[in-house]
């Protein structure tokens, strides 16, 4: 058992004490990182949250007991010391510790626990697979590496709360039992024990609460909210995650962004040193579909898409007539001076790529030193390759991918395409952060899936004042007022100017394909509060995670979460989800059939 703190209290944490310092008394408390045993001597790292600051037990200062005692330190034990600090001198200087120059020569120490061995390594150079260090979070969690991300995450969580509050937003709380929000995924539902067979939705967003409170005259809202989405989860996702949400009233979409931009431009300064200049680039949505194949575009580097389809548009190679006919397009892009970066097998392989994408084909042509070398030549004429090389600005060296397609297909595979290549070819310059608006956004979006439009963004989100009318004529083209915030190809936050009128409220459900008696079941409160005065107001959220994943430079959102959950979203440390008892079950008024054990 381990000894009690007896009224100990720490003076300071491992990396405070300076140079200054040295020959003074302090009180360290921690855990073992390292420890070194050379007879005489005994050297300890103790590691806290701030570091490390080496530990020295001395046989000559300490007593035989006490000396006995710190002989059974082992890795990770917890240990309170008292002593001086001291200056290392010549080769025992560590130049690659902060507080390499020091060290305390311990006076008296406790053992305050003990620890077994621990099953993965504390230190930045484990290499426990992901699942492990997940079953052992709580130990994952002491590698200075994701000390150093979870007190990231905080700080960019108090920035934000202390530059909205400046700003006059007002911190709300709002229901995580619910009733459902859509922001495109499924819900979370959790069953009622009082009213039998009914549920609550867990929030996917705060949308609709944060709506009403504009209307109850709040002004300006601001939260870090826990949102739940029942999505598939990626490195960029996770089913439980935070957004930091607002709200504002009486504003149009440079309202919004101004204000954001003030707060994107503070958290860059204060987390990483980084000067973001503003006003920040902005991007309409076909404008950035067009040049990236992206409604998220890295514009750290070019490699820009080509639209071709002029040069090719009386072309007899049937790929590219197909295309056309089904409405669609033929792009392509450049990858420059690359023709030697590519043999025929990767070619091959990009094109199994593209097609994960829904793309039927790549095209390709490599201007070799000796020639064009291309699979369609032999489709094409002289004058249509011209054409091609022009529009694409492609010339000797250069390799060009083709994709014809309907618009969606071609923007997609060919963005996908662009990063890859990016990547492959190392165009993506580092310690760079591209903030960017996409503006203009496609209200709707139709779903072949459910044979209806769905809003893009969501249904609360209000359309361009001149594009109303097109709601009834050509739904499709309907534009909204809506923006996404994207860093280095990553969507970071997204929102709108909202829908504040009941009338319009009704008709954008109708347009989406819910009927009368559906919207109303579900939305009867939200369209009967626009009644009583409502003000034009819109606002955006972040993903708390992928800014956090973004400025700690670290490649998945699960690195920046304390707990986070693993791809089939479950829990590795707790186990959840769990079956639970009947008895439980029979108190929900829940039978579970129909699955398999
Ligand atoms: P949206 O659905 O775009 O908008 O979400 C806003 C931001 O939240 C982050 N995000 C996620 N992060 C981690 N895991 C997820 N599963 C996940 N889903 C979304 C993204 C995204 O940009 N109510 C609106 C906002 C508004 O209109 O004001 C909303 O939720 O970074
Ligand atoms: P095919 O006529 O189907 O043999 O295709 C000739 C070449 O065009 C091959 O290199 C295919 O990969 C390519 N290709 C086929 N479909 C497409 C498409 N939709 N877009 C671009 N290239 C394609």
């Amino acid at each position: 058992m381990g000894e009690f703190l007896n009224g100990w209290k720490r003076t300071c944490y491992c990396t405070e004490p300076k140079k200054s310092d040295v020959g003074k008394e302090i009180t360290l408390m921690g855990w073992t990182n390292v420890r070194r045993d050379l007879g005489a001597l005994i050297f300890v790292q103790l590691r806290d949250r701030s570091g490390l600051m080496q530990i020295v037990f001395d046989s000559n200062v300490l007593s035989k007991a006490d000396f006995e005692k710190a002989s059974s330190i082992r890795s990770e034990f917890v240990l309170a010391v008292r002593g001086t600090l001291a200056l290392r001198t010549g080769n025992m200087v560590n130049p690659n510790m902060e507080t390499g120059e020091l060290e305390v020569i311990v006076k008296e120490f406790k053992i305050l626990s003990d620890a077994e061995t621990p099953p993965i390594d504390t230190s930045d150079n484990c290499n426990a697979s992901e699942l492990l260090r997940l079953k052992y979070r709580y130990l994952d969690l002491r590698r200075p590496c994701m000390q150093k991300n979870l007190i990231m995450r905080s700080r960019i969580a108090h920035i934000a709360r202390e530059y909205f509050h400046e700003n006059g937003f007002i911190d709300i709380e709002t229901p995580v039992l619910t009733k459902s929000t859509p922001e495109g995924a499924r819900d979370y539902l959790v069953p009622s024990r009082v009213h039998p067979g009914s549920f609550y939705a867990l929030p996917q967003s705060p949308q609709l609460f944060k709506q009403l409170l504009m209307l109850s005259g709040f002004d300006r809202y601001i939260q870090i909210a826990r949102c739940f989405r029942d999505e598939d989860l990626r490195a960029d996702r996770q089913p439980d995650f935070t957004q930091i949400d607002l709200e504002m009233s009486f504003v149009e979409e440079d309202d919004v962004m101004n204000v954001n931009e003030g707060f994107l431009k503070r958290l860059f300064k204060e987390t990483l040193d980084y000067d973001v200049q503003l006003p920040l680039p902005r991007i309409k949505w076909i404008d950035a579909m067009n040049r990236y194949g992206s409604d998220k575009p890295d514009t750290r580097f070019d490699m820009e898409l080509k639209d071709l389809s002029e040069a090719v548009k009386n072309s007899g190679f049937s790929v590219f007539q197909n295309a056309f006919a089904a409405g669609g397009s033929v792009r392509g892009i450049v990858a420059k001076g690359a023709t030697k970066e590519f043999s025929r097998k990767e070619i091959d392989a990009l094109g199994e790529f593209v097609k994960t994408y829904r793309a039927k084909g790549l095209a390709w042509m490599n201007w070799k030193e000796e020639g064009l070398q291309s699979p369609i030549a032999k489709f094409l004429s002289e004058d249509e390759i011209h054409a091609i090389s022009e529009a694409a600005d492609f010339r000797q060296g250069d390799v060009l991918f083709i994709v014809a397609d309907k618009n969606d297909v071609v923007w997609q595979a060919l963005g996908a395409l662009r990063l890859k290549l990016a990547d492959k070819l190392h165009l993506i310059p580092e310690g760079k952060y591209n903030l960017l608006w996409v503006t203009e956004f496609p209200q709707l979006e139709w779903s072949e899936e459910e044979n209806r439009f769905v809003a893009m963004h969501h249904p609360f989100t209000s359309p361009m004042d001149e594009d109303i009318p097109l709601l009834d004529t050509n739904p499709g083209a309907v534009r909204a007022k809506a923006y996404d915030i994207v860093l280095n190809g990553n969507e970071i936050g997204g929102g709108s100017i909202r829908i504040h009128s009941s009338e319009l409220q009704s008709k954008m459900f109708e347009v989406i394909g819910l009927t009368k008696e559906q919207a109303e079941a579900r939305f009867k409160f939200l369209l009967e509060a626009l009644k009583y005065g409502t003000p034009p107001h819109g606002g955006l959220a972040y993903g708390l995670d992928r800014l956090a994943m973004l400025i700690c430079g670290t490649a998945s959102i699960r690195d920046v979460i304390a707990f986070p959950k693993v791809q089939n979203a479950s829990c590795p440390l707790t186990n959840a989800p769990d079956p639970v008892d009947e008895k439980q079950l029979r108190e929900l008024h829940i039978a579970v059939t129909d699955f398999e054990k």
